[in-house]
């Protein structure tokens, strides 16, 4: 009898799987605690407020029918986030996080022979799902942490099927200006498709924040990608979604479930999308973070990447070591090996306290005084 391993696609059986933040749970279970309370996960650049208080509200409403399936063409929702950013509601796909957006367009537009480019140093799940679908990832080298957009549209071949830009980048907390994108736009072939992956840009002041929507509207092949995981503060909801071409929505419908967004998730999603002022309240409570972390990693004698949103990478040394030895102290961050980079951990920035008892657990760790 043959082995599950030896029935399976050959390509899927080799995949990498993708190492997520730990949660609280299984570390605390590992440590042997029995409260979860002393752990402090700062490992997926969740948002340290919690939920929106009104998206609480109407989760709490919407448990009462969920006996019902949801709208399996999230309607309300659709039209919510369509007249939120002005674009059409048929230019809008929601999904189980962006997450899943990410695999429909492998699912749609990747297979054997074709390549996707991305930054060396970028989320991960692209190339995981590029891999899925047999297509190769030409991985381009940054500048500074940061995307060297002119580079990738250098590394464009005629096999290549989407660029994917995280703007801001994880895991490197950059971000890339609107006149490179805009020069990059100029460059980059039109049959590519350029996917913007915008996950944390809620989380930049409006001013800040570069109009990728424009190429949208003109009709060009570009997908946006955001979430209700960051800002939004419901990644245990699972909610992302796409804005793109109606063309583009509609081959996405072609390959997603049915009911692909929970309905708990469509009510609580529209609610926090009208939560101006817990947005407004995240945005500080991360600029403070940043301030907080940064004197924190001088007064270490620590380098850190600038970061521009919830999350920064900085260099430890030995960063695996040094994430084992900070989830003995009960504070779980994220090892950058796997992006290639040994020496650094990212931390998630947290609340006051949190930030306070990371710094202080990482001076621990690495023997010097605060
Ligand atoms: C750049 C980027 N894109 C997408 C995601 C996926 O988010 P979700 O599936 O929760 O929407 C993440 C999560 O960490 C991310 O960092």
């Amino acid at each position: 009898m043959k082995s599950f391993q030896e029935l399976a696609n050959p390509w899927v059986a080799d995949l990498a799987v993708y190492e997520p933040g730990r949660p609280v749970e299984e570390v605390a279970r590992e440590l042997g605690l029995e409260d979860v309370g002393d752990i402090i996960k700062l490992a997926s650049n969740e948002n340290a407020l919690g939920p929106s208080p009104l998206a609480l509200e109407a989760m709490q409403d919407s448990a009462k029918t969920m006996h019902l399936y949801p709208d399996g063409g999230t309607f309300y929702l659709r039209q919510a986030i369509a007249s939120h950013l002005g674009v059409d509601p048929a230019q809008v796909l929601p999904g189980t996080g962006s997450n899943e957006l990410i695999e429909l367009l492998g699912n749609v537009f990747l297979r054997n022979g074709t390549n996707i480019v991305m930054s060396e140093q970028a989320f991960m799940v692209y190339r995981l799902v590029a891999s899925a679908s047999r297509a190769e990832t030409l991985a381009v080298p940054m500048t500074d942490f940061t995307h060297d957009l002119d580079a990738m549209s250098r590394a464009i071949t005629p096999e290549t099927k989407m660029v994917f830009v995280a703007n801001p980048n994880n895991p490197t907390s950059t971000m890339v200006s609107q006149e490179a994108i805009d020069r990059f736009m100029d460059a980059v072939p039109d049959d590519v498709i350029v996917c913007f992956d915008e996950a944390y840009v809620e989380l930049l002041d409006e001013a800040d924040q570069p109009d990728v929507l424009q190429y949208v509207r003109a009709g060009r092949n570009v997908v946006v990608l955001r979430t209700f995981s960051k800002a939004y503060g419901l990644a245990g909801l699972r909610v992302g979604y796409a804005v793109a071409p109606a063309p583009c929505i509609a081959l996405l419908n072609h390959v997603r479930q049915p009911f692909n967004v929970t309905a708990m998730g469509q009510m609580a999603a529209r609610a926090a999308l009208a939560d101006e002022a817990h947005i407004a309240q995240t945005r500080k409570l991360v600029q403070d973070g940043i301030v907080q972390f940064e004197a924190g990693f001088r007064a270490l004698g620590l380098a850190w990447v600038p970061p521009v949103v919830n999350f920064v990478l900085v260099e430890v040394g030995a960063g695996r070591e040094k994430f084992m030895a900070l989830q003995k102290e009960g504070i779980i961050t994220r090892p950058m090996d796997g992006y290639g980079l040994p020496d650094h951990i990212r931390i998630t920035i947290g609340t006051r306290e949190e930030n306070e008892r990371c710094l202080a657990a990482l001076a621990r760790v690495l023997g010097k005084e605060l």
